[in-house]
């Protein structure tokens, strides 16, 4: 038995129906964007990483990538602490760009208010958001999302860039976590 499977309740989202979606994304994202000449793709780490790799390779437009490393939760928590920091900063000039975040799931939508007014104040040329999961139950802020790949219940999800733990990222699924394995 696989290390993760103790802590599997059930597979929530599988991985060709992950696999489905993001290629989905990516055809609308580029129709969207056949205009743009100047497109950056920006990632959440950690918890974006994965679905940014499957996306990228969808997006036919030429594009850039960056990477912006957040936090809030801090080991092991399941709430989030409200309070979110820069861990890594981008690389990559924002002002006057085409920015589209990549982030693995919207929940209390603190993170992503936090990014948003951080990229904003860069003055970008246009600032839109791509989610992989949404948990609209958890909002405590409104955040304008553009692209959303699965709206899902309030349950405590893992894989697929979403950690347990900082572990069990790599899996090729989304999983809801067996509470009960939790010490
Ligand atoms: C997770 C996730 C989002 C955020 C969403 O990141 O990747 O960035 O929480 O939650 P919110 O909407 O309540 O703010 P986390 O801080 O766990 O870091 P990680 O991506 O490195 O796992």
């Amino acid at each position: 038995m696989p290390p993760y499977e103790k802590f599997l309740q059930e597979v929530l989202i599988d991985a060709p129906t992950l696999q489905a979606r993001v290629a989905e994304l990516g055809r609308q994202i580029s129709a969207d964007y056949a205009e743009v000449s100047d497109l950056l793709l920006i990632c959440i780490l950690k918890g974006g990483i994965m679905f940014l790799v499957d996306l990228t390779r969808h997006i036919e437009v030429p594009h850039e990538m960056d990477f912006l490393a957040v936090s809030s939760y801090g080991k092991g928590a399941r709430e989030t602490s409200g309070k979110v920091r820069i861990d890594m900063d981008l690389s990559a000039e924002v002002t006057g760009r085409h920015i589209l975040i990549v982030e693995d799931i919207i929940d209390s939508g603190l993170t992503l208010r936090f990014v948003m007014d951080v990229l904003k104040a860069r003055r970008p040329a246009s600032l839109r958001l791509c989610t992989l999961l949404n948990k609209p139950s958890k909002r405590q802020v409104e955040i304008p999302i553009d692209y959303i790949g699965f709206d899902i219940e309030n349950k405590f999800v893992f894989g697929y860039g979403l950690d347990l733990d900082e572990k069990y990222r790599n899996l090729p699924f989304i999983g809801v976590v067996n509470l009960d394995m939790l010490t």
